[in-house]
């Protein structure tokens, strides 16, 4: 794993952009894997800017989003769905037909699954995955406990990510219950991962990742097998593993 400690937040975004560009102007058709959350909302403020700029086009590039609630339709204001064309879809050049979320609002979830999971594979795999990671160290919607070799599924959402998440939520009740994710097997097929962590409350999550036995306890300690993996931490960050 390489490490890229930067002072805060703005830089770590700066950082992000920066090779997700570089990767999009070596391989115009580079299927890009992405995620939602608070962590990447200023790295695709950045990412808007350098198309607008000219400095990036995704006219040739693909990309398939981590997760999405079940049950939620996708012109839901809470849908990962709205929030990816509000963040970043409705700014650039990518074409919808290329851009991809897994479908949460449909009758059989599990042919929902398996299509995005063909698909995925049909474009040749992803090229670079930018993942935040959970409390609990989730990635995607892979709660702990979630084996490693699962592609995307269905997954019951931990308690805990319904609470931290209840913030883009009138109330916790609103919470979607379950989503679909790519597996931590999908996940580690990307060729290149990048993973973001900003902020002194997720400094624990990070010492852990970096500490912690690789355990499907702590999902996102399996990053440490995978060959290509980039972790942009601000200081906040890496606050526990400086010392
Ligand atoms: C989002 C996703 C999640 C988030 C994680 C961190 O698509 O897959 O794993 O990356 O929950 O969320 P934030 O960035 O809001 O702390």
């Amino acid at each position: 794993m390489d490490f890229i400690i930067v002072d805060n937040y703005e830089e770590m975004s700066k950082r992000a952009r920066d090779i997700f560009v570089e990767k999009v102007n070596k391989k115009p058709n580079a299927v890009l894997g992405l995620a939602t959350g608070s962590t990447p909302e200023r790295f695709y403020e950045l990412l808007i800017d350098a198309y607008k700029q000219n400095n990036v086009s995704f006219e040739n590039a693909t990309s398939f989003n981590l997760d999405e609630y079940v049950g939620v339709s996708p012109d839901n204001s809470q849908s990962y769905h709205h929030y990816m064309n509000e963040k970043l879809f409705n700014h650039i050049n990518l074409p919808a037909k290329q851009a991809n979320l897994p479908e949460g609002e449909t009758e059989d979830l599990q042919e929902a699954c398996n299509k995005y999971e063909e698909k995925i594979k049909n474009a040749g795999g992803v090229d670079l995955q930018l993942l935040g990671i959970g409390l609990n160290g989730h990635i995607g919607f892979n709660e702990p406990g979630t084996p490693f070799d699962q592609e995307t599924h269905v997954v019951d959402l931990a308690p805990s990510t319904r609470e931290a998440n209840a913030r883009f939520f009138d109330s916790i009740d609103e919470v979607p219950t379950k989503a679909i994710t790519m597996g931590i097997k999908t996940i580690m097929q990307s060729k290149q991962i990048v993973l973001l962590i900003s902020g002194e409350k997720k400094a624990d999550c990070l010492y852990q990742l970096v500490n912690d036995p690789i355990s499907e306890d702590f999902p996102a300690s399996i990053l440490r097998e995978h060959p290509n993996v980039t972790i942009i931490a601000d200081k906040a960050a890496a606050s526990k593993i400086n010392k």
